[in-house]
This record gives structure tokens, sequence and C-alpha cells, in this order.
């Protein structure tokens, strides 16, 4: 699969794809993540890419022909992929694992990172296939949410993940959070480890795991837990 991200600041990216799943998913060739910087397409010698916004409001734009360029730049590199143009913006759907599935299959992804006030509209018209949000406050950019993005779909490509981090029993792949885990010392500050997980009993473990699953999701997330006993699981649509 590949990444080409679009941005004003790629420096920003530099070592945060250089550990654990996704340096492993790079070096397995799973992923390819590319950098496109956006000033590289200004038309002046000062590399301008923003501009103010019409109306008067405050705060700055992304000028359109850079970025129209950059993005242009970007799916020609991968053009044979078809890539779709993600824009990360806090006015987007909300990520969750039902939309990181979704992306998943795709083979190469556009990831557009908006900064100052955002862009101007008539990019998101044009070029603009999905627009996502981390989450109901905002950054100073989207550089954050495309990382976040691009380790969330690596984690559920096939291969990326061994068995001993299985994607499977991570939060939200059932629907539920998951459930308390221990490693060694079997006492630590007073506190053991649940019997129950030192019996090796697997049948009555997997019991137990899920019964403190189903218990933390309704105490801490009713919302995911009323969409779990409606079976309308990974979506943010109320059930
Ligand atoms: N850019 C700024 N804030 C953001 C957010 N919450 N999600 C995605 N992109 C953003």
């Amino acid at each position: 699969m590949f990444f080409e991200i679009c941005t004003l600041f790629p420096s920003m990216f530099e070592g945060v794809f250089d550990d654990s799943i996704v340096k492993r998913s790079r070096e397995k060739g799973l992923i390819t993540i590319g950098i496109t910087d956006i000033r590289d397409f200004a038309a002046d010698r000062h590399r301008t890419a923003d501009d103010y916004p019409y109306g008067g409001s405050a705060g700055m734009l992304l000028k359109p022909e850079p970025l129209a360029k950059a993005i242009r730049a970007g799916t020609a590199k991968h053009a044979q992929y078809n890539p779709k143009t993600i824009l990360m913006t806090p006015q987007g759907e909300p990520l969750c694992h039902r939309v990181v599935e979704e992306l998943q299959p795709e083979e190469a992804l556009i990831i557009v990172c908006g900064r100052y006030k955002g862009i101007d509209e008539r990019i998101r018209q044009h070029y603009i296939d999905r627009e996502i949000s981390i989450g109901d406050y905002v950054l100073s950019g989207g550089e954050i949410p495309a990382m976040v993005l691009i380790d969330a779909i690596t984690r559920l490509l096939p291969e990326a993940i061994g068995c001993r981090d299985s994607a499977e029993k991570d939060s939200f792949y059932d629907g539920l959070l998951s459930p308390p885990q221990y490693t060694r010392p079997e006492e630590f500050e007073g506190l053991r480890v649940p019997e129950i997980l030192l019996s090796g009993h697997h049948a009555n473990i997997e019991r137990w795991q899920k019964d403190q699953a189903q218990a933390i999701t309704r105490k801490r997330r009713p919302d995911l837990w009323e969409r779990y006993q409606h079976k309308d699981i990974n979506t943010n649509d109320l059930p």
C-alpha cells in the first residue's frame, strides 16, 4: 500500500515511521510512505503556500494552486493504483475502526494535511474524495492525524503484525474495549495477577476476558456498549 503525504512540514514525519510495526511493514515492503512538500509547488521565491481568506476572517488558508499541484504530483506518482485523496480536517467524518477497515483495501492513498484555518474550498470540491477527523478538537495541522491514520491502517494489513500482537485482540476489533492484561511478576506492589489467568484453562480464561471486556465497555463507553448489544459494531451511526 502506498501512502503519499502532502504537507508543509515534511520534517514532522522524520522518525515517526522508523519504529515498531510501521517500520517492520516498510521493511517487508507492505507499505511505502512518500512525502510531497507543498511548498515545492509554490510559484514565488519565498515558497508561499498560504494566503488571507476572502471575507476578512482571521487566520490564513492554504492557497489552491500549490496545493492542487502537490496533490496532482502525488497522484501521478501512484496513478496506476487509482489513489483516493483524503483530507485530514476537524470537519471530516470521525475516524473509527470501520473507517480504517474501509480504507485498508486501497492500494494507494494521497493524504493531505491541512494547516492554519484550512484549505481553499475549491480544492475540497475538485480533489478530495474523503475528509477525516481524529476527534472533536483542533490540532495545529493534519500531520499528526495523518500519522494516526497511517498507523491504524498499517496495523490491519494482513502480515503487518505477527500473532504476538494480533490485531484481533485489540480494542474495537469486535466492538469492545480490551480486557485488563498482566505480565510477570505474579505479584507487584501488593497486587496479584487474577488466579484464572494462571490456571492454564484456556476456555475459562477466554470467558473471563470476554466478561471483563464487556464490563469495561459497559462502564466506560456506553455508546459502544449500546451498539455492541445491537450487534451494530464498528460504526459511527447511532443504533
Ligand atoms: N487538523 C486539525 N485538527 C484535526 C483533527 N482533529 N482531525 C483531523 N485533522 C485535523
